[in-house]
């Protein structure tokens, strides 16, 4: 029997190994963590994620051949295949902190291997990692190899939060990188047979090891700068009556375009877009190519702008303050079916509106209170850094209140901003909300969920990113 072993029982290790075991019952799955927490939460019924029909794929396979374990070592010894899924934080001291991979985690991993292997090993990179982190991660492992052959592969993962499932079961490509040497290309096969049993032939890639580190940068990078494109294109639509949403649809409709992610919205989130452009720039700048690390860089900048701009339209629109205010938030997770909140743009602008005075009553169906007070609290890229994620302090941010449900975060309030494109959102009962808001009673529509007539029709004032302005707002003090 073929024993796979993951270190990182993560968003990425937790459902690609799941889905793994599901399709291949010959091969034995174990999922390894340093922490205690995470791996009691896979091996109890409340998984440590919320991932839609990951507990249908876990609950088949668990302790049939998918198992979760503290004991690192021992499984890291025995298994053929090892995948490394930790974190790969954005640095935040030292040598390129605020851009270049943190790959402590990483390191840390792979002299463990080195550590405890008693036999050949294919160690598979899983974590999104700078172009040539497998040549550095080879050295650690023959400089202390005791005679044991390692043979390094990349098989960058593709799958998108609240889609997770689906992803894995039919992915648009599986991507495997490795050197072109007879073991190489050996090690690749041992890979590509695992994917095979459920993933067709052409669809399975192989490259070179670099190109495969390389081009899961650069689909992160050419997906964000969509999302950054049409949040540009927004701010002009709204400047000049044009509507976004018909606009990306016209454009969408050119086949060599394609309609998908092109939905503004109050900015991209998330553990992987951000981090990952910050870290090509990186690599760019290192190569003496700052142009091209220029190019990259704007697309973060008119993220920011883009959360900035919502800010300062929510604070504009109400008279220019929202001192003292209440303002429901609808949503804190980066995008709906999850539960994950890193880099959310809801931070930066509840951050904004906090920084304005605003109080807020946060609702999220998914987030908890303590996710959302520590989020709150925490300093830009530490949420990636497993030291810092100690238990908040027992007051919290004092301005904010976690509600149960949209219509407690909504009563008394002076505003609405929805932030995350939850569908519970689209049918809630808006008479009823507005009758128990504070007049002029507002909606910000952050991701173009709402139905705007209807809306105003009721009585609300509503902003929609990138839909011509309620007649109220353009009366109102310019955005920049
Ligand atoms: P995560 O933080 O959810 O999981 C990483 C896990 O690794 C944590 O549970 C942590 O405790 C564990 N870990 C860290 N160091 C360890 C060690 N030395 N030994 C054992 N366990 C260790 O992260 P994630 O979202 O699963 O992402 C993992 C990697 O996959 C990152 O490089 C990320 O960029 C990449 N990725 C993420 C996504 C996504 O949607 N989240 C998608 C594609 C790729
Ligand atoms: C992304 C990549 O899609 C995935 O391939 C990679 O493996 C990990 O990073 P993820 O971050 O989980 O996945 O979700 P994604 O669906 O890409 O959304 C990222 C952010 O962009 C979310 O905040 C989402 O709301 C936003 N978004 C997406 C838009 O604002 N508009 C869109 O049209 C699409």
């Amino acid at each position: 029997m073929v024993k796979i072993c993951c270190i990182g029982a993560g968003y990425v290790g937790g459902p690609t190994m799941a889905v793994i075991a599901l399709n291949c019952p010959s091969i034995e799955v174990v999922v390894v963590d340093i922490s205690v927490t995470r791996i009691s939460a896979w091996n109890s019924d409340q998984l440590p994620i919320y991932e839609p029909g990951l507990n249908e794929v876990v609950k088949q396979c668990k302790g049939r051949n998918l198992f979760f374990s503290t004991d690192i070592e021992k499984h890291v010894s025995e298994a053929d295949i090892i995948f490394v899924s930790v974190n790969t934080p954005t640095k935040t001291r030292g040598l390129g902190a605020g851009k270049a991979a943190d790959l402590t985690y990483w390191e840390s991993a792979a002299r463990m291997i080195a550590d405890v292997s008693k036999s050949n090993k294919i160690v598979v990179e899983k974590s999104t990692v700078p172009v040539k982190t497998a040549e550095a991660i080879e050295r650690i492992l023959t400089h202390n190899s005791k005679g044991i052959k390692y043979q390094i592969l990349s098989n960058p993962e593709f799958l998108a939060e609240g889609t997770a499932i689906q992803d894995l079961f039919k992915p648009d490509r599986v991507l495997i990188g490795g050197r072109e040497t007879p073991d190489g290309l050996k090690a690749i096969q041992a890979l590509k047979d695992v994917y095979a049993h459920w993933v067709p032939e052409d669809r399975i890639i192989t490259t070179n090891l670099w190109s495969a580190e390389l081009s899961k940068l650069a689909a992160n990078a050419f997906l964000a700068q969509r999302i950054s494109s049409v949040n540009a294109m927004s701010a002009l639509c709204e400047a000049t009556g044009a509507d976004v949403s018909q606009v990306s649809h016209a454009v969408g409709k050119d086949s060599r375009i394609g309609p998908k992610f092109l939905n503004a919205s109050v900015g991209f989130g998330g553990s992987c877009f951000q981090k990952d452009i910050l870290n090509l720039v990186y690599i760019c700048e290192c190569n003496g190519l700052a142009e091209v690390a220029n190019y990259w860089k704007q697309v973060i900048k008119v993220n920011d702008y883009q959360k900035n701009r919502f800010v300062n339209r929510v604070v504009s629109s109400m008279f220019n303050t929202v001192s003292g205010k209440k303002i429901g938030i609808m949503g804190f997770a980066f995008k709906k079916d999850t539960g994950d909140t890193r880099e959310t743009p809801a931070i930066d602008v509840c951050k904004g509106l906090l920084g304005d005075k605003a109080r807020l009553s946060i609702y999220d169906p998914q987030v908890t209170a303590d996710q959302i007070q520590r989020d709150l609290t925490m300093n830009k890229f530490d949420w990636d850094h497993p030291i810092h994620l100690q238990p908040m302090s027992p007051t919290g941010v004092k301005q904010v209140s976690i509600a149960w449900d949209a219509y407690e975060a909504s009563k008394d309030a002076h505003a609405l901003c929805i932030l995350t494109e939850w569908d519970e959102f689209k049918t809630l009962d808006y008479r009823r909300i507005f009758d128990n808001m504070q007049k002029p009673a507002f909606v910000f529509d952050g991701r173009n969920v709402v139905n705007v007539e209807m809306l105003r029709d009721i009585g609300f004032i509503v902003y929609s990113i990138g839909k011509p302005l309620d007649p109220w707002l353009k009366n109102m003090p310019a955005v920049a």
